[in-house]
């Protein structure tokens, strides 16, 4: 991701406390957001409980391709939900283990109300097929799981999944127990009872999974796992133009044939990596030479 591109980080919170403020898992997501704003990356959070999301009621008309009936339903908040998450760039979930899984608030819509929003529209890049594009396509992805004692792992199990197979990219996922820590009557009342705000682990690891969603967006990686996802590639001629105008660079015919050998999921960090470079070689042109030059200086990693 270029430098000064703004970006956005959606935080969802899948705690059922109404109370967004007595819910550890809506404190920990505050610790992973304060983590990515800290470097000056826009962030914003939903606590999804207090969102009017209709559950999904198996019309299994979007399965079909059709309208989903809900939508229409009065106060329905999903198209706002759509629109948040369209507009991210990463999002990071936080989130308290259920009876060893993610609590409902937190699945339901990936796994119901967003059905219609997972296959929008067919991607095709030259002659290549790439599917159909989805709501989550290329978002990186953070999970924060807490539970009063175990369980997390199935947490992860029961989102992360889902996730991936709807082309986000997860990236960091944090389990903690917080029995002592839980903010419930029968704990807090008693002895054993601690701030989760007193704690510095609490702190540490939420801030973690949010430093490296920010560094995954940041990361020249990005483009060779978006590649090998399927998620992203050079589609045609102009996206190759976008990269080198950028650059101030222009192709010549060598160049360009050259540069199609390499792998198609490898091709778009090759050319960043030889295009930011190539000045060094003392080229101005990406010629045949330029790129073999370059990607044996630059890109070594990158086979044939
Ligand atoms: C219905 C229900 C089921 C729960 N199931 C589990 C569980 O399977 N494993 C676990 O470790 N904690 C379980 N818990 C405890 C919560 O995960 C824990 O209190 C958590 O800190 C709540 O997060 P929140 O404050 O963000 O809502 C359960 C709590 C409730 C209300």
């Amino acid at each position: 991701m270029a430098e000064g591109e703004s970006l956005k980080v959606l935080g969802l919170c899948g705690s059922h406390k109404m109370d967004k403020q007595e819910s550890v898992s809506w404190y920990l997501l505050q610790q992973a957001l304060e983590a990515v704003s800290e470097n000056g990356v826009e962030v914003d959070a939903v606590h999804l409980s207090s969102m009017n999301i209709y559950r999904c009621q198996g019309c299994s008309r979007c399965m079909g391709g059709g309208e989903c009936p809900l939508l229409s339903r009065d106060g329905d908040e999903t198209l706002s939900l759509v629109e948040m998450i369209r507009s991210s760039d990463a999002l990071i979930f936080s989130f308290p283990v259920y009876g060893l899984h993610a609590a409902n608030a937190t699945t339901d819509f990936i796994g119901g109300r967003a059905k219609p929003f997972l296959g929008e529209e067919l991607v095709v890049s030259g002659k290549e097929n790439l599917g159909k594009s989805s709501l989550f396509r290329g978002k990186m992805g953070g999970l924060i799981a807490n539970g009063g004692g175990y369980g997390m792992e199935m947490a992860f199990v029961s989102l992360w999944p889902a996730l991936f197979a709807s082309k986000a990219i997860p990236v960091a996922c944090a389990g903690v127990s917080t029995f002592e820590y839980q903010k419930v009557d029968f704990i807090e009342n008693t002895p054993i009872s601690k701030k989760i705000e007193d704690t510095e682990w609490a702190r540490n690891i939420s801030r973690s999974v949010g430093q490296r969603v920010y560094d995954a967006l940041h990361s020249q990686a990005r483009y060779i796992i978006e590649g090998m996802m399927g998620i992203r590639r050079i589609k045609d001629d102009d996206e190759l133009g976008i990269v080198t105008d950028k650059l101030g660079l222009k192709w010549d015919k060598s160049g360009r044939e050259e540069f199609e050998k390499i792998p198609v999921f490898a091709r778009e960090v090759a050319l960043k990596m030889i295009a930011e470079n190539i000045g060094k070689l003392g080229y101005d042109l990406l010629t045949k030479e330029a790129i073999i030059e370059g990607r044996k200086r630059f890109a070594p990693g990158v086979k044939t």
